[in-house]
C-alpha cells in the first residue's frame, strides 16, 4: 500500500504531538514505550493496514486532523460537522485543543456508538451536539450555510456499508456495529464482484453530499480521509475497494455541483479528499 505519510517527517514530531494531543493517562501509556517501539508502531501505522490500537495512533491521527483544521479554519469559531463518527473521538479530541471555543456536531445513526462517544468525550471542554439520525436529513437540524467544515473521518466506507444495509433491509441503528460487520463486508463483496457497487451506492452517496453542501457555508470545506484496517481485510473486505475507497469516491464526486477539489501539500490524494464549496453561479 501507499504510505499514509512519510515516516521520516512524522517521527521527529510525534513526541511533541503526544504532549499536545494526549490526555495524562494516554501520555503515560505513550511514554511507557521505548523510542524504538514508538518508531516501530508509527512505521507500521503509516506503511501497513492498521492492526494495533495504541496511544501512538491517537497522537498521530489527532495531530493530523488538528493540522488540517488549523489550515482550513484558522479562526477560533469553528463549527464542524462530522459524518458517521461512530464512537471515534479523534476529531473532538483534536478540536478541544485547536478550537476549544468551537462547536462540534456529529450526525451518527447508531445508538450504542453514540452512547459510547458521549462517555468518551464527557470530560472534554468543547461544545458538542450529537444528532442521532441519518446525515441525509441534516437540514432538519442545522441551518443553511452554518457549518465551516464537514469531516468524514474514515467514514466513507461506513456510509457506503449503511447504504447497502438499508437496501438489504438490515437495521444498522439498533444493532451492534461489529456484529454486523461480516454481513456488511459480504454485501460490499457481492456488489464489487458483480461490478454493481457504483450503481447501488453512487446516487444515495451524492444525495447525502448535496444535503451536506446545503448546510456548509460558502467557501467552507469537506474533508474525507481513509486508511486500512487489517481486521476488515482478514474478514474479506475486497482489498481493491478498501484500498481505493478515496479514489473511487473522488470519481463519484466529479458529478457533484457546487464544490471543487482543494489540494493541500502533505495530504496525499490516495488517502484524503478535500473539497471547497464554491459560490453558486448567479442565475439570470
Ligand atoms: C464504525 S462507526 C464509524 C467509525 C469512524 N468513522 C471511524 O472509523 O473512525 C460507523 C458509524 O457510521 C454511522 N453511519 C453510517 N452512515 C451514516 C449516515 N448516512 N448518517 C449518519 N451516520 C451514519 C453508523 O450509524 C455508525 O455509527
Amino acid at each position: 500500500m501507499k504510505p499514509l505519510d512519510h515516516f521520516e517527517t512524522c517521527f521527529p514530531l510525534l513526541e511533541d504531538h503526544a504532549h499536545t494531543y494526549l490526555n495524562p493517562d494516554e501520555l503515560k501509556n505513550f511514554q511507557s514505550f521505548s523510542g524504538k517501539e514508538v518508531a516501530r508502531q508509527l512505521k507500521n501505522l503509516l506503511e501497513k493496514p492498521l492492526a494495533e490500537f495504541t496511544s501512538v495512533n491517537e497522537a498521530y491521527f489527532r495531530a493530523r486532523w488538528a493540522e488540517l483544521l488549523r489550515l482550513l479554519h484558522p479562526g477560533e469559531d469553528l463549527v464542524l460537522l462530522e459524518i458517521a463518527s461512530g464512537d471515534a473521538d479523534m476529531i473532538p479530541q483534536a478540536m478541544a485543543r485547536t478550537h476549544p471555543k468551537g462547536l462540534y456536531i456529529t450526525a451518527n445513526m447508531n445508538k450504542a456508538l453514540n452512547d459510547s462517544l458521549s462517555r468518551k468525550t464527557e470530560s472534554l471542554a468543547l461544545k458538542m451536539n450529537i444528532i442521532e439520525d441519518d446525515a441525509v436529513r441534516i437540514a432538519d437540524y442545522t441551518g443553511k450555510g452554518t457549518v465551516d467544515v464537514i469531516a468524514f473521518q474514515h467514514a466513507v466506507n461506513d456510509v457506503i456499508q449503511s447504504i447497502l444495509c438499508d437496501k438489504a433491509g438490515i437495521d444498522t441503528v439498533h444493532a451492534e456495529w461489529m456484529e454486523l460487520l461480516p454481513r456488511m463486508i459480504e454485501l460490499v463483496k457481492q456488489e464489487s464482484s458483480r461490478n454493481t457497487l457504483a450503481a447501488q451506492v453512487k446516487e444515495p452517496f451524492l444525495e447525502l453530499m448535496r444535503a451536506l453542501l446545503g448546510t456548509l457555508r460558502s467557501g467552507g470545506y469537506v474533508a474525507m480521509n481513509h486508511y486500512l484496517f487489517q481486521l476488515d481485510l482478514d474478514w474479506g473486505y475486497p482489498p481493491d475497494v478498501f484500498e481505493h475507497m478515496i479514489p473511487m469516491t473522488r470519481e463519484w464526486l466529479r458529478e457533484l455541483k457546487g464544490c471543487r477539489e482543494f489540494t493541500l501539500d502533505g495530504f496525499d490524494s490516495q488517502w484524503w479528499i478535500i473539497l471547497q464549496k464554491i459560490e453558486s453561479e448567479p442565475s439570470y
